[in-house]
């Protein structure tokens, strides 16, 4: 007798041992599946591991005093508006705040084109949802942002990459893969880029090909979705111009305040052309009926009462000096054959590792001497990327930073070593995306 009819119940579905509902998920959510590298950060997250793995801003740098005064004035004067729902547009003084970061990157915008999200990653789900049809192609920079990717599958878009280098994504390949797929009746419904301190990558896009990009999806009609969360820390002279600043009509922005103050409020938001925002405002309604006022309410409050201009001052500098700590400890401890991306900006940088070495199969090894990054797979959606890996110094401290370097250098030394001994370790099989959890974006 089996369980169910112990029960007295029919099984309606066959399902598995481990679920019972396995053969009833939707087709878009067999994409989802936890990363197998995820259990091995688990482990990395132990303080004796030095993680240059994970994406998350150092909030301790905040007065943190600060923010819980304003955030218990906020309840104590604003409650009633604070703690109820919103619109689902997000709140209109907000919106115009807004408006005035963007201006720090030339973007002229009025606050009716400002929808406000639930961080960045809600604005990307929601162009995903308004554009994507199973199968709808979408280009993005190879490698790319693994929660983009993560997104896209979920939405079973095919996504395809664009080469990136040194100088940010490479026209010449945009318009060449363009081409191809208009020539093989492929639709392409959107470019996904980070131009700016790109994530995974550490490059950012030259003034020159901001230009050619613009022109190139012009001509195509191919809508560009820019997302900016790293834009204003930048360790070197004023912002970049953002896309969106030279072409309104083409370009849907996303902006986050989960760097430059906190992701634990959650608020980002996307600038869109009329239209697409109006779907981008039912689309959201249809999510979460409304962001939350209070978190709204809250940054709208940190910037209309704070010092944010000098607060990112101060992450700047925060990161400016981890920055130079990881390529310092990368010239002075890293084997010849490696090389690696020098940001300007942002988070993380990229390295390349030499012929023959894979960086999944590396991090085992390397989290057993107590260090971590990201297997550069995981910003792949068509599995390449194995020599690659992200490195981010956002988080750990200098002297932690050295001596993350110095283990991992150790590690790399050992793996070429046995390269040199018994050839190249095997490629591994990996399709799919290996989204490794919010933590590590
Ligand atoms: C390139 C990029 N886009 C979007 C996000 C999502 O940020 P949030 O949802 O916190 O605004 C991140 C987070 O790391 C990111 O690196």
């Amino acid at each position: 007798m089996t369980e169910e009819q112990d029960h007295g119940q029919t099984p309606a579905t066959q399902g598995s041992r481990i679920d019972a509902y396995v053969d009833r998920y939707a087709a878009r959510a067999t994409g989802m599946v936890a990363s197998e590298i995820r259990a091995l950060f688990a482990v990395a997250s132990r303080p004796e591991v030095v993680s240059l793995a994970g994406g998350m801003p150092y909030v301790t740098a905040l007065p943190l005093d600060m923010v819980g005064e304003l955030v218990s004035d906020l309840v104590t004067r604003r409650g009633p508006v604070a703690l109820q729902y919103g619109s689902g547009q997000g709140d209109p003084h907000l919106r115009e705040q807004i408006c005035e970061v963007m201006r720090l990157e030339g973007i002229n915008a009025g606050a009716n084109d400002v929808v406000v999200t639930v961080g960045s990653q809600q604005a990307l789900d929601l162009i995903t949802r308004i554009f994507i049809d199973p199968g709808d192609v979408v280009l993005a920079e190879g490698p790319s942002y693994v929660g983009a990717l993560g997104t896209f599958a979920a939405y079973q878009a095919k996504v395809v990459h664009i080469a990136m280098d040194d100088q940010g994504i490479v026209p010449e390949s945009l318009a060449q893969t363009i081409y191809a797929l208009e020539t093989a009746g492929a639709p392409i419904k959107f470019l996904y880029t980070i131009p700016t301190f790109h994530n995974p990558g550490g490059v950012t896009l030259n003034i020159a090909r901001r230009q050619q990009v613009l022109d190139i999806c012009q001509r195509a009609g191919i809508l560009i979705i820019e997302d900016n969360p790293y834009g204003l820390l930048g360790f070197d002279g004023e912002p970049m111009r953002a896309l969106r600043a030279d072409n309104p009509d083409g370009v849907v922005y996303l902006g986050s305040f989960s760097k430059t103050l906190a992701p634990g409020f959650r608020v980002g938001w996307a600038l869109a052309p009329h239209a697409i925002r109006e779907k981008l405002v039912l689309a959201m309604e249809s999510a979460v009926l409304s962001h939350s006022s209070f978190t709204q309410l809250a940054v709208g409050q940190y910037l209309a009462t704070q010092p944010w201009h000098e607060q990112i001052k101060s992450f700047r500098e925060l990161y400016r000096e981890r920055r130079d700590a990881l390529l310092d400890a990368l010239e002075s401890l890293m084997p010849p054959e490696v090389t690696w991306t020098r940001p300007g900006g942002g988070f993380f940088v990229w390295a390349t590792l030499p012929e023959g070495l894979d960086s999944k199969a590396i991090l085992p090894r390397a989290v057993a001497e107590r260090v971590a990054f990201v297997p550069g797979t995981g910003f792949f959606s068509d599995g390449s990327g194995a020599r690659h890996m992200r490195l981010s110094y956002c988080y750990p401290a200098p002297d932690r930073i050295r001596e993350g370097v110095r283990r991992l250098a150790g590690v790399i030394e050992q793996e070429i070593q046995l390269r040199d001994t018994f050839g190249t370790a095997s490629a591994r099989d990996h399709l799919g995306v290996d989204t490794p959890g919010p933590d590590l974006a």
